[in-house]
């Protein structure tokens, strides 16, 4: 049986306070009972306590956009994985494309992030995704493949980890891969995974990238996609919904 599918909002660095707060409430008042998929919010970090606070005890969870590899000290800005945890985070993001590009965040320091969060008991969401040079020059899976060999802890089960595959090129864009190129890596994705763990089957991979409700159903039905990582489409909580309703 395929693993329930995680609809996930990646808000980034976008919304203020009380925006924030709106759209959690938003979601709350009209996700109802959901047990088809599970929902994650993941706003920027000021504002964690305050969605927390909203969400508090309902079926939708919180994450953190990011954590630093090292439990505390001098690391001015940073957020530890034992600091969203403390909060009651559930989720984190590590390696998404633009933290890997804005702070030059290697394979090994996205590994780091993800051991962190498990040694804090976070579920990691670690991405992995190609560029457009990349593709164009035919390297997708070995890119890929190679990111999640650096990136992905061992030993990870369904329950601690999740996998997002978002192509850069597709990130904002409004492009989307076709459906035969997101099953062609999600399953390369599956089988390099259960070099790192023997449970690959049950590991949730997201696809991530210019989902929207008009191209929600189509992606999600897509074998080996057991869900999506979503941004600019999770800021509305209309069409948030309507993704996650399409799983
Ligand atoms: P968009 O949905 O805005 O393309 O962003 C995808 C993403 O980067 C989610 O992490």
């Amino acid at each position: 049986m395929a693993p329930r599918p995680l609809i996930a909002g990646n808000w980034k660095m976008n919304m203020d306070l009380a925006g924030s707060e709106a759209l959690a409430k938003d979601l709350l008042g009209a996700v109802g009972a959901a047990a088809k998929f599970e929902m994650t919010v993941c706003p920027p970090a000021p504002y964690l306590a305050a969605v927390l606070g909203v969400l508090e005890g309902s079926m939708i969870s919180v994450g953190g956009q990011d954590c630093h590899q090292n439990a505390s000290g001098a690391h001015t800005g940073d957020v530890s994985a034992a600091m969203l945890a403390d909060l009651g985070c559930a989720y984190v993001i590590v390696g998404h494309s633009e933290r890997r590009a804005d702070h030059a965040e290697s394979d090994a320091v996205v590994l780091a992030k993800a051991e962190a969060a498990r040694a804090n008991d976070l579920i990691p969401i670690v991405c992995v995704g190609e560029t457009e040079a990349e593709r164009d020059a035919g390297r997708t899976l070995d890119v890929v493949g190679t990111q999640i060999r650096g990136s992905v802890p061992e030993g990870l089960t369904g329950e601690t980890l999740v996998v997002a595959y978002e192509p850069v090129w597709a990130i904002g864009t409004g492009r989307t891969p076709t459906t035969d190129d997101v099953a062609a890596v999600h399953a390369h994705i599956r089988s390099v995974l259960a070099e790192k763990t023997g449970d690959a089957a049950n590991v949730r991979l997201l696809y991530g990238g210019s989902v929207k409700p008009a191209n929600a159903t189509e992606l999600m039905a897509v074998n080996n996609v057991n869900g999506a990582l979503v941004g600019g489409a999770s800021l509305k909580a209309g069409d948030f919904l309507a993704i996650a309703r399409s799983t």
